[in-house]
């Protein structure tokens, strides 16, 4: 007898709806040096040029002035108050602001040559889920730029040799050391692009500096140039809390898939406009696009 298939359950979602997190944590925050020592890392690992990006948990787009080379630009986020406010921010062409669930996206297979997902992971309890989702939209060839929390960092380390934290820095397994708040060891983070097929070649420790100490001696401009010195040195041993990484998904380039979306219900490729909502013609679910922003969490209603 058949298994019945099971479709996978969607993990839970750490909800940035509604809130302030860009004055809450970036703007007067005092986090000048961690946003440039990033921007450094994601300049040096982005591929030049491209024809469509997507951001994935871009939030409120904060890097997307990085991303001035390619045609278009996608930014993703769970949450619609987050992407409002980077419509607001956000001036240049070639944008579109999509609210979905990395667990549920609205794109087809290779839908886009590069991916970038910085500070999100962070939020993922399911990891190998996540990459799959991720390898499935990239094109063969095209490139995932990767930031994620390192729980074996230098400070994690002299802490568990001083007695001030339980959690062991080397063990290879993600630390949820709040809910939906994950540290991850370079070990496991490789294992699991390994195996979601995405090869890394490229890895870039970031944020050397991140004690209040010194960053009230230096300022940030300086200290994010030398942090960016270091980041080339020592991708080989990871020690810093935050790590960018650039893997590629093996095989020739092809066209990216085209139309952008797909229906993330039934994946049928049949989505057309009516005013403020695009309709499945597979089966039928309404997807809201009021404002601007294509709106894929959940569809309006699908009994028409
Ligand atoms: C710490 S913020 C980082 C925002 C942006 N990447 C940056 O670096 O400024 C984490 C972002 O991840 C998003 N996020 C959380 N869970 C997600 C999920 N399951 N799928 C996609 N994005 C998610 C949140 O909505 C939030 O905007
Ligand atoms: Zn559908």
């Amino acid at each position: 007898m058949s298994e019945p298939t099971q479709k996978p359950t969607t993990p839970p979602l750490c909800d940035y709806e509604g809130s302030s997190y860009r004055t809450d944590f970036w703007e007067g925050r005092g986090r000048e040096y961690e946003d440039l020592a990033e921007r450094i890392a994601l300049r040096r690992l982005l591929p030049p040029q491209g024809e469509r990006l997507v951001d994935i948990g871009g939030g409120f787009g904060r890097l997307v002035d990085l991303y001035s080379s390619y045609a278009e630009v996608v930014l993703m986020d769970p949450s619609r108050s987050l992407l409002a406010e980077a419509q607001q921010r956000i001036q240049r062409p070639g944008m579109t602001y999509v609210a979905a669930n990395i667990y549920s996206m609205p794109f087809p297979v290779a839908a886009f040559d590069t991916v970038v997902m910085v500070r999100v992971l962070h939020h993922l309890g399911d990891v190998p889920q996540a990459f799959q989702a991720i390898q499935q939209v990239l094109r063969p060839d095209g490139s995932f730029v990767l930031e994620y929390a390192n729980k074996r960092h230098l400070k994690a380390i002299a802490r568990y040799f001083l007695g001030r934290q339980t959690e062991n820095p080397f063990s290879t397994k993600p630390w949820e050391f709040q809910p939906l708040h994950f540290d991850f060891h370079p070990a496991y983070v490789t294992q699991q692009l390994r195996q979601a097929k995405l090869t890394l070649q490229r890895t870039l420790p970031v944020s050397y500096f991140r004690a209040p100490f010194l960053k009230r001696l230096i300022a940030p401009g300086r200290l994010a140039a030398m942090d960016g010195w270091l980041q080339p040195l020592t991708g080989w041993l990871p020690l810093t809390p935050s790590v960018f990484t650039l893997s590629t998904k093996s095989g020739g380039a092809t066209s990216l898939s085209d139309p952008l979306f797909r229906c993330p219900r039934c994946h049928g490729a049949k989505l057309v406009p009516e005013s403020d909502i695009l309709v499945c013609l597979d089966c039928s679910a309404r997807w809201d696009k009021s404002g601007d922003i294509y709106d894929f969490r959940q569809p309006l209603d699908s009994a028409r």
